[in-house]
C-alpha cells in the first residue's frame, strides 16, 4: 500500500479559499514578497499517509515554527533542569515580539516567545557558529524526511532589520540569562527562522512528534520521547500567543505558528496537521490557517490532547 496518499481538495480548502482578511507580514521586507493567495492544508498520519490540497510544495520560511524544535533540541542537550534556568513555561499573554520578562525569575515566560527563543538559541549555539545552524537544519531534516535549507535573502532581511531582537537580546544578556556571544546567539535565532519549508514538511514534522518522536516513514527515532511531552505542553498553552487561550478552547491543539502563514498542529498519537496562507491577522496567526484548523477540529475531536 501506498504510504504517500492521494492530494485532493479537502473541505476546508474549497471553504476558505476565498477568504482574503487579513494582511503579509512586511516588517521583514522579504516576508511581504509572499503571494497572498497561496493557501494549502496537509494531514499526514503517523502510518505515513499524507493527505493534501492546495498549495503544498511551495516552500517559505518556518519563521517561529522553530520555536519547539529549538526547545526540543535544548532539552535533548542540556535537560529540562538546566534549560528551565533560562526560559520559563508560563503563558505571558502577550505579543511574539513583546519586551516583557517574568518579573519574578527574570526569565524570559517561555519558549515560544522571542525573548524565550533567543534564550533557546543561545543555548543550541556551538562554536563556530554555522556548526549549531547546521545541526538544526540537519535534525529538522530528519523530521521533514527530506534535506532543508536556509533561505539567505529571508536572513539578511531578518538580520538587517531586527532591532526589536537585538534590543531583547541586550536584556537577556544583562539579566544574566544568554552569555556575551549575543551576535551569535541572535544569528543562531535568525538562521532557524529563515529555514525552508513547505506543508508537507511541516506536517510531516508535526506526524513526527505525534509519533512520540519517531518519523513515521523512515522509521528513525527523530527526538527523545521523554522531553517532547514538556515542547508539547508549551505549545499547547503558549504555542499562539495572546490567542493561546482562545486556541486551546477551539481548537485544542498543541500548535504553534509563524508570521510566514503557517500554523501545524500535533494530533498525539495519530497526525500532524500543517495549515500555510500568508495574510496574518492582527495576532499574526494566518488568518485562514485558524479558520481550517478550527474546521478541523470538529470532526477530529477537540480533546486530543
Ligand atoms: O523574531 C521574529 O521577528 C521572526 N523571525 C519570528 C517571528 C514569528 O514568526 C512570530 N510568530 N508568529
Amino acid at each position: 500500500m501506498a504510504r504517500v496518499a492521494d492530494s485532493e481538495d479537502t473541505g476546508q480548502h474549497l471553504q476558505y479559499k476565498d477568504v482574503d482578511d487579513g494582511t503579509v507580514a512586511t516588517y521583514i521586507p522579504e516576508l511581504g514578497k509572499a503571494n497572498p493567495k497561496s493557501f494549502g492544508i496537509c494531514l499526514t498520519t503517523v502510518e505515513g499517509h499524507v493527505f493534501s490540497a492546495g498549495d503544498c510544495d511551495h516552500e517559505f520560511t518556518i519563521q517561529s515554527m522553530c520555536k519547539p524544535f529549538a526547545f526540543q533540541m535544548a532539552l535533548e542537550q542540556h535537560g529540562p533542569d538546566m534549560t528551565l534556568r533560562h526560559v520559563g513555561v508560563e503563558p505571558s499573554g502577550e505579543a511574539f515580539n513583546s519586551i516583557e520578562f517574568d518579573q519574578k525569575s527574570g526569565r524570559p515566560f517561555n519558549p515560544m516567545v522571542n525573548a524565550g527563543a533567543i534564550a533557546v538559541a543561545s543555548l543550541i549555539k556551538r562554536e563556530p557558529v554555522q556548526a549549531g545552524i547546521d545541526a538544526f537544519v540537519a535534525q529538522m531534516g530528519r523530521a521533514a524526511g527530506r534535506k532543508l535549507r536556509i533561505d539567505e535573502s529571508v536572513l539578511s532581511s531578518e538580520t538587517e532589520t531586527g532591532n526589536r531582537n537585538r534590543a531583547i537580546a541586550y536584556m537577556l544578556l544583562n539579566a544574566g540569562i544568554i552569555d556575551e556571544r549575543l551576535k551569535e546567539s541572535l544569528h543562531q535565532y535568525f538562521a532557524q527562522c529563515s529555514m525552508l519549508v513547505n506543508c508537507r514538511d511541516l506536517a510531516m514534522m508535526a506526524a513526527t512528534m505525534a509519533n512520540i518522536g519517531r518519523h513515521p516513514m523512515t522509521g528513525e527515532a527523530v527526538f527523545d520521547f521523554q522531553n517532547l511531552k514538556y515542547v508539547m505542553a508549551v505549545m499547547f498553552s503558549c504555542g499562539l500567543y495572546d490567542y493561546a487561550g482562545n486556541w486551546a478552547f477551539e481548537v485544542g491543539l498543541p500548535a504553534k505558528s509563524g508570521v510566514s502563514g503557517g500554523i501545524f498542529g500535533v494530533v498525539n498519537r495519530q497526525m500532524g496537521i500543517s495549515v500555510y496562507s500568508p495574510k496574518l491577522d492582527a495576532q499574526g496567526n494566518s488568518v485562514r490557517g485558524i479558520l481550517a484548523c478550527k474546521e478541523l477540529a470538529s470532526p477530529l475531536g477537540p480533546a486530543c490532547v
